[in-house]
């Protein structure tokens, strides 16, 4: 399968955007998916009628809607670890019955919700003027990305989000709180993560330093409600959650206590059904006309077909700031694997380096590479409809124009014909118009997507991070890998641990390679 699409970019590498849309005066409306309140056009890249054919023929032949309905349906798609993937039943909001090994685990999850807006509730109605989430991973990335993109929404306390062993992290966010009025949520599926525990352990120190009982002031969310108790957190003040809730997937459950103390209740229920309409939409949508499916298929078009290694996500939503960092862990920590999952080497690359920054900040600092840089950076645009700002709407309508301006410059680019001209325009001629003419040329039919919203609600990111999670999930089930589990993260761990003897002198370094220990050396001399 993976022939065809190799022959597709070979013939389509090349061919002009511009061209395309010559040839289709609706090319905007046929190459785009509309789904729900969201908009993705694809329409500037170089996909065509026949290349779409292929690349749906590759989720055909990937088998995903299969693959998506065992995953709805409670089956072990996890096959490394043995477990179930159904992040989805969090916002599940209906309660229709999902089957895990034969019983519904619907009235536990609502259960726990339900505890949740208790919990949320209570706290922000009590004196507790600060709540510091610690956490890493997917137990920080979710609600920090989501806390900063609802914040016209946040009317509780202020959060924080400790997620880093720096103790810079940890130092620089209680030098703002109060001991007597902050709350502190230990996240950690595991509850074994030596930087949550870490900072847990700086906390509750902290509050004992300030002669602050430890009672009522934490909380913890985890599956791991026995580590919980060990550690000093009763049982009542534990949030659980299954293993069938990958870590990077767990935004929807316990793990978005912060954010729900942050918004309230029904916010959260907003977020939750924004996520759970994308999940009816990828379950019921054709192939053809399925959002995340369309997402998957340019992202494998762009890294798998035409080899574009990185992708860049270019939110101009300057509260999305944090969401190129949730998109790193849940697309490369899932897709970021090289063996199939029958144990094979994969045929093509893996997943693409994700990386990214909000516009119009991004614009002066690394689009000169995207647009005159030798190598092609497929982009990612997004974009609301309104702000919340009502009274700053020509701050709005400034950040669409450069949002729109962006696309076009990438794919219009400007010839050394048109550049010569400018040149002469400004009064040059001779060797000295060609030679400035030649830095002012843009090479153009550089691809992008834009993905538009009408405005960033809860409900509407909801939406979003399913979307992408679902793409996550096609991409991962077209290249045959495992996206849910993550053993490429276990060696550095296993590493650092046995290093923590040497950095401190409690041990000899004289196992270690030359390198390792003239770095240590450096420190030893400086501690
Ligand atoms: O970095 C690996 C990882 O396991 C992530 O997948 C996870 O989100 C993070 O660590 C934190 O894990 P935990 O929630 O168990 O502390």
């Amino acid at each position: 399968m993976w022939d065809d699409l190799k022959a597709a970019a070979e013939a389509g590498r090349d061919r002009s955007i511009l061209g395309l849309f010559e040839a289709d005066a609706d090319r905007a409306g046929s190459f785009s998916v509309t789904a729900l309140d969201l908009l993705f056009d694809y329409s500037k890249t170089q996909i065509d009628a026949g290349t779409r054919d292929i690349l749906i023929a590759l989720a055909q032949a990937a088998d995903v809607e299969a693959r998506r309905d065992a995953m709805f349906a409670g089956s072990k798609i996890n096959e490394t670890e043995g477990r179930a993937v159904l992040h989805t039943a969090l916002r599940n909001l209906d309660g229709d019955p999902v089957m895990v090994d034969g019983q519904d685990v619907m009235p536990e999850v609502l259960d726990t919700l339900a505890r949740m807006e208790t919990v949320a509730n209570d706290v922000r109605a009590s004196d507790f003027t600060d709540v510091v989430n610690i956490g890493i991973g997917g137990s920080d990335l979710g609600p920090a990305m989501a806390y900063l993109a609802l914040s016209p929404y946040c009317d509780g306390p202020r959060c924080h989000f400790v997620s880093n062993v720096d103790a810079a992290d940890i130092a620089d966010t209680l030098r703002g709180c109060d001991p007597e009025k902050t709350l502190f949520i230990v996240a950690s599926k595991t509850f074994t993560t030596i930087e949550t525990m870490t900072n847990a352990r700086t906390a509750r120190a902290w509050l004992q330093d300030h002669g602050v009982s430890t009672d009522g002031r934490f909380i913890a969310l985890s599956s791991n409600a026995v580590a919980a108790s060990e550690w000093g957190i009763p049982s009542e003040r534990v949030l659980g959650f299954e293993d069938w809730v990958g870590g990077r997937y767990s935004m929807w459950g316990p793990i978005g206590l912060s954010l729900m103390i942050a918004i309230g209740p029904d916010g959260f229920r907003a977020f939750l059904r924004g996520g759970q309409s994308m999940d009816r939409h990828f379950r019921v949508a054709a192939l053809h006309e399925n959002m995340p499916v369309f997402l998957a298929l340019v992202g494998i078009w762009h890294n798998q077909g035409l080899g574009h290694a990185t992708r860049a996500v270019l939110p101009y939503d300057n509260r999305l700031s944090r969401l190129p960092a949730y998109l790193q862990q849940l697309e490369m920590e899932s897709n970021g694997k090289s063996v199939a999952m029958d144990g094979t080497a994969l045929p093509v690359n893996s997943g693409p380096v994700v990386w990214g920054e909000p516009g119009t900040n991004g614009q002066h600092a690394f689009y000169q590479l995207i647009h005159q840089g030798t190598r092609v950076i497929p982009c990612e645009f997004m974009v609301a409809a309104e702000g919340h700002e009502a009274d700053l709407r020509h701050h709005h309508e400034l950040l669409i124009a450069n949002c729109l301006a962006q696309s076009e410059a990438l794919m219009r680019g400007r010839s050394l014909d048109e550049a010569r001209a400018i040149m002469a325009k400004k009064g040059l001629s001779g060797d000295e118009l060609e030679r400035q003419a030649r830095h002012r040329v843009f090479p153009g039919n550089r691809p992008s997507t834009t993905l538009m919203m009408p405005k960033l609600t809860p409900e509407v990111l909801g939406q979003i991070i399913a979307l992408y999670e679902h793409r996550v999930f096609v991409e991962g089930v077209i290249l045959g890998i495992n996206s849910f589990d993550q053993w490429g993260v276990e060696l550095g761990k296993e590493l650092a641990t046995s290093l923590g003897p040497l950095v401190s002198g409690d041990a000899p370094a004289d196992s270690k390679d030359g390198s390792t220990q003239a770095l240590l050396g450096y420190v030893k001399r400086y501690s």
